[in-house]
């Protein structure tokens, strides 16, 4: 994997900053660059494909049908569904969970189920919807401690599943600390429960390789914008069966049979789960960065993000006042690099790491407050989380920067 040739396709990250600093961009969990070709794609379907889709029956709407559908396929064999009518587009994970909550547990409820299961350790839109559908139909929300070192305690989850559980929500890695649940034991168990097992995959799906069959998942799902694409652009996967015993929660143009006055009947899926003018050209790049990362590779990508995350666990050691989140080794977590400065604000550390040095972390809670509090880290973490187009040199200058910024600020 040829990491300068691949950062040809992203000027962006050759930009200078106005303080005259070289970018460093280490804000990828928030969202990603987008390479020239993806960039290209979305510019020639808006000048030479562009039109409504399925919709009418002209040269140009057919194009532009054609080329959503084929990312349809595209996407369902990236993470190996079988079918790609198993693939909803949404706009991106929170709408696609958003999407499915209330249906799941409204078919929950009348299978006599009693309680959603979330792990601790969720980005809020893998938790805040399932709390409000519970809510709305009645149902409790349990939730799944995690150990000091941020990983899921499983052995609490066993304790916790049972015939009541409706749904058990997991991420498949966490946006703080990178950590990797072990989703296949979680689906066994769940399916040993007659629960559905829902996977917010908007962390792992971009770096590392996905198989939905192989998880047993029923449903996954993930942004485009983490992965090369256009933001307002995700695939929320869903088990056929499943997709069509639930009724849709946002309906309208494009998801019916027939409509009478009186009666509606749906599409078969994905389509009843796909009101209103989707994002067309944003689908189509994301395609085109689904054959990207298809190129570089997902375990290369996997593999050369670890050895990044192992430079900065291994050089943390050179930092008296570092606190850093997860476990100490590369195994199971992927490259997300949390942490504080004992006795410094992480908004104040960050705002410091992007004037003094040029580089690009996020700062606070990360959308995950829960975690944060039980990680011990009220006032959040820096984080710095790396992506394919991140260098070797970067993350020595990344811990360059805090060996300085220990040695100057922090001194006394
Ligand atoms: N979920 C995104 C993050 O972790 C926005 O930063």
């Amino acid at each position: 994997m040829d990491v300068n040739k691949i950062r040809e396709d992203f000027p962006i990250l050759s930009l200078t900053l106005p303080n005259g600093k070289k970018l460093v961009y280490l804000d990828n969990a928030a969202t990603t660059q987008k390479p020239v070709q993806v960039v290209r794609k979305i510019f020639e379907v808006y000048r030479e494909s562009y039109a409504n889709i399925h919709r009418s029956g002209h040269y140009l709407a057919q194009k532009a049908s054609r080329i959503f559908e084929e990312v349809r396929e595209k996407a369902s064999k990236f993470i190996n569904a079988s079918d790609p009518n198993e693939v909803i587009f949404v706009w991106n994970t929170t709408h696609g969970i958003n999407l499915i909550a209330i249906p799941l547990l409204e078919l929950s409820k009348k299978k006599g189920k009693k309680e959603v299961l979330i792990s601790t350790m969720e980005h809020h839109s893998n938790m805040l919807p399932w709390r409000r559908a519970a809510s709305l139909l009645g149902l409790d929300v349990k939730y799944i401690p995690v150990n000091a070192d941020g990983t899921l305690n499983y052995d609490s989850l066993e304790q916790l599943i049972s015939k009541n559980t409706a749904v058990v929500a997991l991420t498949h890695a966490s946006n703080v600390t990178g950590v990797v649940n072990d989703v296949k034991r979680v689906a066994r168990l769940a399916h040993e429960n007659e629960a559905f097992i829902v996977i917010d995959g908007a962390q792992y799906a971009p770096h590392a390789r996905v198989d939905v069959k192989e998880i047993d998942a029923d449903f996954y799902v993930f942004s485009g914008h983490k992965m090369l694409a256009p933001e307002g652009t995700g695939v929320l996967y869903g088990r056929k069966e499943i997709l069509r015993q639930l009724n849709p929660l946002i309906t309208g143009g494009g998801t019916i049979k027939d409509v009478t006055l009186d009666d509606v009947v749906y599409l078969e899926p994905p389509h009843r789960y796909e009101a209103g003018t989707p994002n067309i050209a944003g689908v189509a790049g994301l395609g085109e960065a689904i054959d990207y990362l298809k190129r570089v590779g997902l375990d290369n990508i996997l593999n050369h993000e670890k050895i990044l995350l192992g430079k900065a666990l291994k050089r943390s050691a050179e930092l008296e006042k570092i606190i850093v989140y997860g476990p100490k080794t590369i195994d199971k977590r992927l490259g997300i690099f949390s942490f504080n400065f004992r006795g410094l604000n992480p908004h104040i550390a960050g705002q410091i790491l992007n004037e003094d040095y040029g580089i690009a972390v996020r700062t606070g809670l990360h959308c995950a407050h829960p975690y944060h509090y039980a990680l011990g880290a009220n006032e959040g973490t820096v984080r710095a989380s790396f992506y394919l187009y991140n260098t070797i040199e970067e993350i020595d200058y990344l811990m360059d920067s805090l060996v300085n910024m220990e040695r100057t600020i922090l001194k006394t």
